[in-house]
């Protein structure tokens, strides 16, 4: 029987995290298990910084960003002697499963130590990125295009008022989830992601002079893994070719991982806390949970890990078409 568990998160702060881990130590309670909050990540497990997480102590937190256990990116994890002191922390703290809240950096990681050290263990998809394949949704995701909405509206203004282009980098690392969405919301001209390549770049000049005609300002989301390189470089190049325009680029950066989670982000995140204790205790390997069609479900994280994600086409393909004319 599991008696007492751990929980980390990993990798990237997202919204929602907080609430994850409140209704984690509380349904936990509600099952007699013991609940020891590890802090900074895979890093804590290593030197063992663990605190004791009854129900009152996770009281008032159910609306604050980031995450209150800290987080990290420990690259000594990769390695078996590290994983292996982590492993025999774990013992000496009598700690029986763990519930790693993170991205598919952290869940490799974990994918790993649970089957190297059979422990058991289960994931929830925790990344402003959106980018876990298995999961139509991830923690933090929606509040991270709320704040990229609220931003764009605003450079808006500016566009509009000064008939400019602007370039606005987006984060989601090698996706374009964030940026897709974020695109479609603002009614954004163009949406660049890295999933699809632009081969020429005078093609795209094209493109933008031709939007620039009909509605005198642009908006392009730029996702940051987009294959054209820095957005600054790609920026001045364009402004270049568009000599009589005037081209800015706005890099939007942590700002959207910081904030209160959304209402989405709150109740998604309560549900997939509650779902993974209802997880842990049937002490399988290597599991994730997730949300698929506002359904709950489960998967091996080893699919996660594997597997890419594809981004929205129907989405992309109507942004295109309804943002332009
Ligand atoms: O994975 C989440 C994310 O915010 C990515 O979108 C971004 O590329 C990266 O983390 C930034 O990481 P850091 O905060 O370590 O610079």
């Amino acid at each position: 029987m599991i008696k007492k568990i751990g929980i980390l998160t990993s990798g990237g702060d997202a919204p929602g995290m907080n609430a994850c881990i409140r209704s984690i130590v509380r349904a936990a309670h509600k099952n007699n298990i013991k609940v020891v909050g590890i802090e900074y990540g895979y890093k804590g497990l290593l030197n063992s910084n663990f605190i004791n997480l009854s129900p009152e102590s996770v009281t008032n937190i159910v609306h604050k960003g980031g995450t209150i256990l800290k987080t990290n990116r420990c690259e000594e994890f990769k390695q078996k002697k590290y994983r292996k002191i982590a492993y025999n922390n774990l013992r000496n703290e009598n700690i029986d499963g763990l519930i790693i809240l993170g991205g598919d950096g952290s869940f490799k990681g974990a994918y790993i130590f649970s089957n190297e050290f059979k422990i058991p263990l289960v994931g929830i998809p925790s990344t402003i990125d959106n980018d876990i394949y298995g999961s139509d949704y991830s923690i933090g995701f929606n509040t991270a295009v709320q704040t990229i909405m609220d931003s764009v509206d605003k450079i808006r203004d500016t566009a509009s008022s000064h008939e400019r282009i602007f370039f606005i980098e987006v984060m989601g690392r090698n996706s374009g989830h964030l940026a897709i969405h974020a695109g479609n919301a603002t009614g954004a001209e163009l949406v660049l992601i890295p999933e699809i390549n632009i081969k020429n770049l005078d093609s795209l000049v094209k493109k933008i002079k031709k939007i620039n005609i009909k509605k005198k300002s642009v908006i392009i989301i730029y996702a940051e893994g987009c294959n054209l390189g820095p957005v600054d470089k790609i920026t001045n190049y364009v402004q270049k070719k568009m000599k009589n325009s005037n081209v800015r680029y706005s890099i939007l950066g942590h700002i959207q991982r910081g904030g209160s989670p959304c209402e989405k982000d709150r109740i998604n995140s309560s549900l997939l806390g509650y779902y993974s204790v209802k997880e842990i205790i049937k002490k399988d390997k290597s599991k994730m949970v997730g949300i698929i069609n506002d359904k709950l479900i489960v998967q091996d994280l080893k699919l996660s890990i594997k597997r890419k994600k594809e981004i929205n086409k129907d989405l992309f393909k109507i942004t295109e078409i309804i943002n332009n004319y």
